[in-house]
C-alpha cells in the first residue's frame, strides 16, 4: 500500500488526477473503474483540464461505474450515470457507448446484476478502480454488513439515505429506495485500486480500513488484502492514522 499525503482538497485531487492520467497514458484502452460522489469531483475537473490542453486522449478509454439508483434513467439528475456524464464523459473524447453504468431501469435485479458481471467480465478486467469511502467504511453501495458481498447486486438503501435524498425529489414515491452496486469481489478483481478520502469526517473509516481488523463491518478493510492498493488523502482524513501509527 502507498499512501499519498495531500495538503487539501484540491491538492488531492490534482494527485489522484496524475494517478489516472498516468494510468491512461501508459495503456490508452485502459478499463477504468470509476466512481461517484463529492469526493472525485475536483478529480474530474482535472482530467477535463488537461484533456483540453492536450494531454490525456480518452478515445479508447473503457469505463465501468460502481453503481447506479435503481429506477432512475440517466435523464434524472440524480442518476450516477447523469453525474458521470456531466462532470467528466460530455467534456472528453470518451465514446459513450463504451462507458457502462449498471442500468437502473432494468427492474428485474437479477438480470440487472448478472448483465452487468458480464459487462465487466467482456471488458477483460479494470486497471485502476477508483474508490471514494463512505464515512461507515462502506465502498460503492456494499454496506456495512456480516459478509462480503461478491458480485454487483441489488442493495436496500437505508432509511437515512433515502430521507436525506428525498430533498432532491417532488415526492417520496421518486426516491430510489434501492441500488445496484459492484461486489466486493467485482471491486478486488481490478488490478489497480486508487482510494481518495478528504475530510475528518473520513479520518475514523480510513484508519479502520487501512490498519483494523479485515471484516465486513467495515467493508474497505478488505483492500487491505489487495496487491497494488494507492491511497491519496488529505490531513484532515489522514489524521487518525497520524496519531495511532508513529
Ligand atoms: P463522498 O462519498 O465522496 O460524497 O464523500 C463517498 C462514498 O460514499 O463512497
Amino acid at each position: 500500500m502507498i499512501i499519498y499525503a495531500g495538503k487539501d482538497y484540491q491538492d488531492v485531487s490534482r494527485k489522484a488526477a496524475n494517478i489516472m492520467s498516468a494510468q491512461i497514458i501508459m495503456k490508452p484502452d485502459a478499463v477504468l473503474g470509476l466512481a461517484t460522489g463529492s469526493t472525485p469531483v475536483g478529480m474530474y475537473a482535472q482530467l477535463v483540464e488537461w484533456y483540453k490542453k492536450g494531454d490525456l486522449d480518452f478515445s479508447r478509454v473503457t469505463s465501468v461505474n460502481l453503481d447506479e439508483y435503481k429506477g432512475l434513467s440517466g435523464d434524472n439528475d440524480q442518476s450516477y450515470r447523469y453525474f458521470m456524464d456531466h462532470n467528466l464523459f460530455d467534456h472528453v473524447n470518451i465514446d459513450k457507448a463504451r462507458t457502462f453504468v449498471p442500468d437502473g431501469l432494468e427492474e428485474d435485479s437479477d438480470k440487472a446484476c448478472a448483465q452487468y458481471n458480464e459487462i465487466i467480465r467482456q471488458t477483460g478486467g479494470v486497471d485502476m478502480q477508483l474508490l471514494g469511502i463512505g464515512g461507515n467504511g462502506h465502498i460503492g453501495f456494499n454496506e456495512p454488513g456480516d459478509a462480503f458481498e461478491k458480485e454487483t447486486h441489488c442493495v436496500d438503501l437505508t432509511e437515512s439515505t433515502i430521507r436525506a435524498n428525498s430533498r432532491f425529489f417532488e415526492s417520496m414515491d421518486e426516491v430510489p429506495k434501492q441500488a445496484y452496486t459492484m461486489g466486493i469481489g467485482n471491486i478486488m478483481a481490478a488490478k489497480k485500486i486508487l482510494l481518495v478520502a478528504t475530510g475528518t469526517s473520513k479520518a475514523e473509516a480510513l484508519y479502520n480500513s487501512l490498519y483494523g481488523p479485515i471484516t465486513p463491518k467495515v467493508p474497505a478493510s478488505i483492500l487491505q488484502l489487495h496487491p497494488d492498493l494507492t491511497v491519496v488523502a488529505d490531513e484532515d482524513a489522514l489524521s487518525m492514522i497520524r496519531e495511532k501509527i508513529k
